[in-house]
């Protein structure tokens, strides 16, 4: 049954309040070095070489601040949430309704939008690739999504479009890693119902212009779903601005914890869609005859939520608007321009994506060695980075090669750890060259 809000007792904790306030250098800027000490991973060793932790498109670490959170959560509150009538599940549906709206701040959201918990960014396109997709694409509809997807963002509404017979078709992207807003332009028409995109690419570090696409989509009647999985906790995103219809995004991306990820969306289309999975919590009533589906957020959140981990996700929020996301972003970019310029310096070596808005993502491949020797090399002298096609197989396509190796940054990195980097890269060319 769901209950309706409690007021948190008086002896309750929240969750925010918990986290910290942000570390600022003297002049009121984002200092790193002082960012860096809580994130206790940072200041362990590798090999017996400082770590250089360059892979954060993968999955990010985490602050002190979210593991304190889930920690107290579990040995102070720990209850099944919206079930109990004793006082932990109450405390602990409060932390989760606090969660739902922390995430509500962070995000900017409109009026008239939800926040569903899911289990993490590709369950939450999932989600919408078979509710939505599922209930309102017919055959000689298209789906447009774009060269530059994740796989997350691709094979869900490939098995939609086979179900439904709806048409999948790629939005083309230009050699500089750009989208071709030219195609698509070209492409849209009143069959499109979706247009799935990704806000910024995992393989490019293009940054997509989600608000003139989602514009130019509803001019057909699309529903616009962006994966915002990599763009989440390296920019401000006001989902209100950007007037996209669903947004996704993960949680061990954003340094919270992994097994959670949020989908955003509309709510009275929400309210239309079935719901994707059934059981408890979302329900009104059950009998043989007929089951009454709860509203959305709930409709969606069958089964026990992964409490600690919004309580977790709320505090890494809570971390990330404290340090300020404009803050955050203005870091990141100042970390990209230099990385650029350094790997220019490395003879034979090659940046795939060299759009002009990037994120803190550098692709690359060098002629004289396989994506996987340099990630091992660069492993041995403690630099963390992948290397792989990065689950986007189509743009490994699109450029003719199978895999690069990925450098992406995060907001604890430093220039200084970039001389590690190079000092390995080097190390390829005098091994390999
Ligand atoms: N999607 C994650 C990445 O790009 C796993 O590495």
């Amino acid at each position: 049954m769901n209950r309706p809000l409690a007021d948190a007792p008086a002896d309750s904790p929240s969750v925010t309040s918990a986290v910290p306030p942000a570390v600022l250098s003297a002049n009121g800027n984002f200092d790193v070095n002082a960012v860096r000490r809580d994130f206790p991973v940072l200041s362990r060793s590798v090999y017996g070489k400082p770590l250089v932790y360059l892979d954060n498109a993968a999955t990010t670490h985490k602050p002190l601040a979210v593991l304190e959170a889930m920690d107290r959560f579990y040995r102070t509150s720990n209850a099944n949430v919206h079930r109990g009538v004793h006082r932990l599940s109450m405390d602990a549906t409060n932390f989760y309704d606090e969660a739902r709206r922390v995430l509500h701040k962070f995000f900017g959201t409109a009026i008239g939008c939800e926040i569903i918990f899911t289990r993490g960014a590709t369950e939450s396109l999932n989600l919408v690739a078979q509710s939505y997709g599922g209930s309102v694409l017919r055959e000689g509809d298209e789906v447009l999504l774009t060269w530059m997807e994740h796989h997350s963002n691709i094979v869900p509404w490939q098995m939609v479009c086979a179900r439904t017979g709806a048409k999948l078709r790629p939005i083309p992207i230009l050699d500089d890693g750009s989208l071709d807003m030219d195609a698509y332009r070209s492409m849209l028409s009143e069959r499109v119902k979706v247009v799935a995109v990704t806000h910024v690419s995992n393989a490019l570090g293009t940054v997509n212009p989600i608000a003139e696409i989602s514009r130019l989509a509803h001019d057909v009647g699309a529903v616009v779903v962006v994966d915002g999985a990599q763009a989440a906790p390296h920019m401000p995103v006001n989902l209100r601005e950007l007037g996209v219809d669903f947004y996704v995004a993960a949680g061990h991306k954003m340094y919270g914890p992994t097994g959670i990820g949020i989908l955003y969306g509309r709510a009275d289309l929400l309210e239309r869609m079935p719901p994707w999975q059934g059981g408890g919590d979302m329900i009104l009533s059950v009998s043989f005859e007929k089951t009454v589906y709860a509203q959305p957020p709930q409709k969606f959140e069958a089964g026990t939520p992964p409490i600690a981990e919004a309580i977790g996700l709320a505090a890494a929020a809570t971390y990330l608007m404290n340090l300020g996301m404009s803050e955050i972003h203005r870091h990141e970019q100042h970390l990209l321009r230099t990385l650029t310029e350094r790997m220019a310096e490395v003879p034979g070596l090659r940046i795939l994506g060299t759009a002009p808005q990037k994120a803190g993502v550098v692709s690359f491949v060098m002629d004289c060695a396989h994506p996987h020797d340099i990630g091992q090399i660069l492993d041995g002298e403690g630099v963390a980075v992948r290397a792989g096609h990065h689950c986007a197989q189509p743009v490994m396509q699109r450029f003719g090669i199978p895999a690069t190796t990925r450098v992406s940054l995060g907001l604890y990195n430093t220039d200084a750890e970039f001389d590690a980097l190079i000092g390995a890269l080097h190390k390829v060319r005098r091994m390999f060259a």
